[in-house]
């Protein structure tokens, strides 16, 4: 059993502090958000991920976890400080590190000679080497997360890897015990090359959807079908086949900030990561390419009424942050449609939230599928066909059954698909 004192109880945070406290640590959970910690001392959490507040219960209930405002308790007598505190997109582009410096300048008063300070909030490659050079005689630890959000608690206790980066060995070996328990692949390397992971990850996996989402263009102007196209790479396994689906942009709280801070630590050593700056405008593109999608169909959407299925960034989460359909419904917004959403997560939000498909569907001219939840994809066709102004969808994460849809009545688009394709059959080949 070790003592540990996490700073920042969101996502990352939250996760962090249920997950050591149910391996059995003794955990102090600090937080500047009085609400918050309120909340969560009364075990309520309010995101959506799977198995986290039974963890916090639990470890409430058995006295392992305790919730706290203010970060004094858990900086000081404890063996381990885990910085888990937001790095934002700052005014130029940088990650903006004002929340990891404020703990920093704590932790140098209050941390005992002997504790570690765990960096895991996502910082620019050398952020640790410089927070270890001002902590005076303090271990300083990388250790990035990996998790999804969605699937943040099997992610922790799972991890397909758990990365440290260190310039002393002991303290590496010191923090990887912490996660004896999960079994989990392990790497030691420096600090920077650490911190670079994480970066490199991210990027690579915008890279990868943005890439798809410029092919689906072309496949639309070229008569080819994205879905066919994807599935004939997926078989090199060199590719594989996540990451591959064509959507209305990437978004939530990490990927958008995560390739600007890259592209800006890059630009700041002068290195020309034109690849990157790809990735970020291609997905800058994608909301307005949707809209042009819905315009194709309706014409002027002033006046009208549309439905949109999914806020969240994507499924399995209520994390609207920098979610691609608040992007396409600003621009629908400001081309005066009126805007119904609908998700399965997600009560309120900064357009008309409804609570269920069918109000969505009732008396609109167009649906908009726009974050990939399932059940999206089991609907009863012909009763929304019949609520609605037009039976017109447009389906921005291709989910949707077309043989259903469109035997319904509806017209539907979806990304990277000609509008009719004849699909020649397998049968006696
Ligand atoms: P979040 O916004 O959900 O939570 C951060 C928490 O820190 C908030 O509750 C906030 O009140 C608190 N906080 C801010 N300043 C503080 C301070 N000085 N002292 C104590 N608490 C403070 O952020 P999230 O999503 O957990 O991200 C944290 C870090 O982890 C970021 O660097 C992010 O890039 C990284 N990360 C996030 C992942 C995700 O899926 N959300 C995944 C992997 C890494």
């Amino acid at each position: 059993m070790r003592r540990i004192g996490v700073i920042g109880a969101g996502y990352v945070g939250l996760t962090t502090a249920a997950c050591f406290a149910h391996l059995g640590h003794r955990v102090v959970c600090a937080d500047v958000d009085r609400r918050r910690v309120a909340r969560l001392c009364r075990a309520e959490v309010d995101l959506h991920e799977p198995g986290l507040a039974r963890l916090v219960a639990e470890g409430l209930r058995e006295g392992r976890l305790r919730f706290v405002v203010g970060n004094r308790e858990a900086l000081s007598d404890v063996d381990f400080v885990f910085v888990c505190v937001p790095t934002p997109t700052g005014e130029d582009g940088s990650a903006d590190l004002s929340a990891v410096r404020a703990v920093l300048r704590e932790a140098r008063e209050l941390m005992a000679p002997d504790a570690v300070l765990v960096i895991k909030s996502t910082v620019p490659a050398g952020t640790t080497d410089r927070a270890a050079a001002e902590m005076e005689g303090h271990q300083v630890v990388s250790n990035p997360e990996f998790l999804r959000e969605g699937h943040a608690v099997q992610d922790f206790l799972q991890p397909q890897r758990v990365v440290v980066g260190a310039s002393v060995e002991s303290a590496a070996l010191r923090v990887l015990d912490l996660y004896s328990g999960t079994g989990a692949p392990v790497m030691v390397t420096t600090p920077t090359s650490a911190e670079l992971v994480k970066y490199a990850s991210n990027c690579f996996l915008a890279m990868k959807l943005s890439y798809v989402n410029a092919l689906a263009e072309l496949c639309e102007q070229i008569g080819a079908d994205i879905g066919d196209v994807t599935e004939g790479m997926s078989l090199d396994d060199r590719i594989g086949a996540s990451f591959l689906t064509p959507g209305p942009g990437w978004g939530g709280s990490c990927f958008p900030k995560d390739t600007k801070a890259l592209l800006s630590t890059a630009e700041s050593v002068d290195v020309d990561f034109s690849l990157l700056r790809a990735t970020i405008d291609t997905n800058e593109h994608q909301p307005q390419r949707v809209v042009e999608k819905v315009r194709e169909l309706l014409g002027p959407v002033e006046g009208r009424r549309i439905g949109l299925l999914g806020l969240a960034f994507k499924a399995g989460t209520n994390d609207l942050r920098d979610s691609p359909a608040l992007a396409v419904a600003e621009l629908l917004a400001e081309q005066g449609a009126r805007l119904a959403g609908y998700d399965p997560c997600v009560d309120h939000g900064p357009v008309p939230v409804v609570s269920s498909v069918e109000e969505a569907a009732t008396g609109a001219s167009a649906l908009l599928v726009l974050t990939e939840w399932p059940e999206f994809a089991e609907l009863d066709w012909p009763d929304l066909a019949s609520r609605m102004a037009r039976p017109v969808i447009v389906d921005t994460r291709n989910l949707l059954p077309r043989d259903k849809v469109t035997e319904a009545g509806f017209t539907l688009l979806s990304l990277g698909t000609p509008a009719s394709t004849t699909r020649p059959t397998t049968a006696g080949l």
